[in-house]
């Protein structure tokens, strides 16, 4: 019966995860542990280190019952008898497989700790995303220890989403739980179903052995990935055929072997997982001698550049050839709506490629810009503003580049926007979340992703 669970990594994962847990399981002691004190600090206070809609409510309720945010990593391992590791593993930067592999340091600094500090036999819990066999090296390290201990080791990766990870952990459509196939390894298996099971249906709960449960974390995502870059690739066809992508991902979408979820065009795909974990498995493909199924999947990752590449592209043609020298306003920094996580956020492409055509940027967030004003650290002086509010940023610009979903942005006085704008005005949509025919009517030059662009040149 498990009684104290230790996480070690108080990231976007280790945080809402445990959180859940705890909120789940009253009688399991639940312990999440960092090395950056600051982390843990924020976790403990009325400011967590995190945006996610939800989790100030769970970890109110849990933290000092059942919830601990501490720093003392020593004193978690030797507690604890299930340790979940969920330290970040980025795209390998340097050395052999540097651009690709992932950069498993972190993750082997954290099994020396174990090693060091364990004084039992533990249940250790892959919750971080790893390449496919990590769990084998993982074991090697482990059990690389003069005092006799012995470790279990359980994959259980995590699919929630940000910007919706409490209701994700709350109601998954599937837990995995992959283990080792021996005695030992089938009863830990156990154990961490046990703790699902409190709260999620046994049948969504797929067990699995080791080295399918790493595997199908990395193809998850790959797969969710690849279907953003095929509509997208889709809506570069659409604009130049007078096709309309949002009405063909609907009717393509309605057949149920295809399925509606994640065919929404935008200005490509961002955040911390699918371009790492895509150019992990295109890597793996290499190891594993396979090097046209890496070529397969790494061509997901140029459909994302593109789509970028397009975009800014298509705003400096519509802008007669220049961009120099004009206010853009940027609406929307973080990757995606309800986060202020920017990890790989298309915004990020966008303004870099709008600065290297000498552009002006004045920039608005309503939860990404400090790590916006961090992303952008070394645009040319004065380049780039970080604004208030949108209205803020829009004003005197002679366009609007729409990059993130957030919803409020449908709520904006774009009547009193476009009169504080230079004219022409333009706005470029790129997630097609704006009522482009309003906005056509009150004067803009509207460019959507993937269908016509609506604009008042022709009636000169
Ligand atoms: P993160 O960077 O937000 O958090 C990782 C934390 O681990 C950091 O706070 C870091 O200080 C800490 N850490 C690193 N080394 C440590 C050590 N030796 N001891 C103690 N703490 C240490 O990362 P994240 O977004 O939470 O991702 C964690 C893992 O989960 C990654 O493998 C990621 O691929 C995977 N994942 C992420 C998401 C997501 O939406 N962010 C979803 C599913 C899976
Ligand atoms: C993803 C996976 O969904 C999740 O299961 C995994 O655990 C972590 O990686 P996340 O990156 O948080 O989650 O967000 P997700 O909702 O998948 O969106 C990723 C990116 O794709 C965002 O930039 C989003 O805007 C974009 N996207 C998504 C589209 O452009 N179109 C879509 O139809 C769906």
């Amino acid at each position: 019966m498990v009684k104290n669970i230790l996480c070690i990594g108080a990231g976007y994962v280790g945080g809402p995860t445990m959180a859940v847990i705890a909120d789940r399981c009253p009688d399991i002691r639940v312990t999440v542990v960092d090395i950056n004190e600051k982390r843990i600090a924020e976790w403990n206070s009325d400011r967590l280190p995190i945006y996610e809609p939800g989790l100030e409510e769970v970890v109110r309720r849990c933290r000092g019952r059942n919830l601990f945010y501490s720093a003392d990593i020593p004193r978690g391992i030797r507690e604890a008898d299930v340790i979940f590791v969920s330290v970040n593993t980025p795209t390998k930067t340097f050395g052999a497989g540097a651009g690709k592999a992932a950069d498993l340091q972190y993750l082997e600094k954290t099994a020396r700790s174990i090693v060091e500090y364990a004084e039992g036999d533990k249940i250790v819990v892959e919750k971080s995303t790893l390449p496919v066999r990590t769990a084998e090296a993982l074991s090697r390290v482990l059990h690389a220890n003069a005092k006799g201990l012995k470790f279990q080791i359980i994959s259980n990766p995590e699919f929630l989403a940000e910007g919706t990870a409490i209701a994700d952990l709350n109601d998954p459509d599937r837990v995995l739980i992959g283990g080792m196939e021996t005695p030992e390894g089938r009863a830990a298996l156990e154990e961490i179903v046990s703790v699902y099971a409190r709260w999620v249906p046994r049948e969504r709960i797929i067990t699995t052995n080791l080295w399918s449960s790493e595997l199908t974390k990395l193809v998850s995502n790959a797969l969710l990935a690849q279907r953003v870059s095929s509509i997208n690739s889709i809506s570069a066809l659409c604009e130049r055929t007078g096709a309309n992508v949002h009405e063909v991902a609907r009717a393509a979408g309605r057949d149920s072997r295809i399925g509606a979820k994640f065919l929404k065009p935008g200005v490509g795909f961002g955040g911390s997982c699918f371009k790492k974990d895509i150019l992990n498995l295109v890597y793996l493909c290499e190891h594993y001698g396979l090097p046209e199924v890496a070529e397969y999947w790494l061509d997901v990752v140029k459909m994302n550049e593109f789509q970028a590449a397009r975009f800014v592209g298509n705003m400096v043609d519509a802008m007669f050839n220049t961009v120099a020298g004009k206010r853009v306003a940027i609406l929307g920094f973080a990757f995606k709506a309800d986060t202020g996580d920017t990890r790989e956020s298309p915004a990020i492409d966008v303004c870099r490629r709008l600065l290297a055509e000498h552009a002006e940027l004045a920039i608005f967030d309503p939860k990404a810009l400090d790590n916006a004003k961090r992303d952008l650290a070394d645009a040319p002086a004065g380049a780039v503003k970080f604004c208030a509010s949108a209205a803020e940023a829009a004003e005197g610009a002679h366009a609007i580049a729409l990059l993130t979903d957030w919803k409020e942005f449908r709520e904006l006085d774009f009547e009193e926007i476009y009169r504080s704008m230079q004219k022409p005005a333009f706005l470029f949509d790129g997630r097609d979340l704006l009522d482009h025919r309003r906005l056509f009517e009150l004067g803009f030059n509207v460019y959507p992703i993937g269908c016509g662009a609506l604009t008042h040149f022709g009636e000169a």
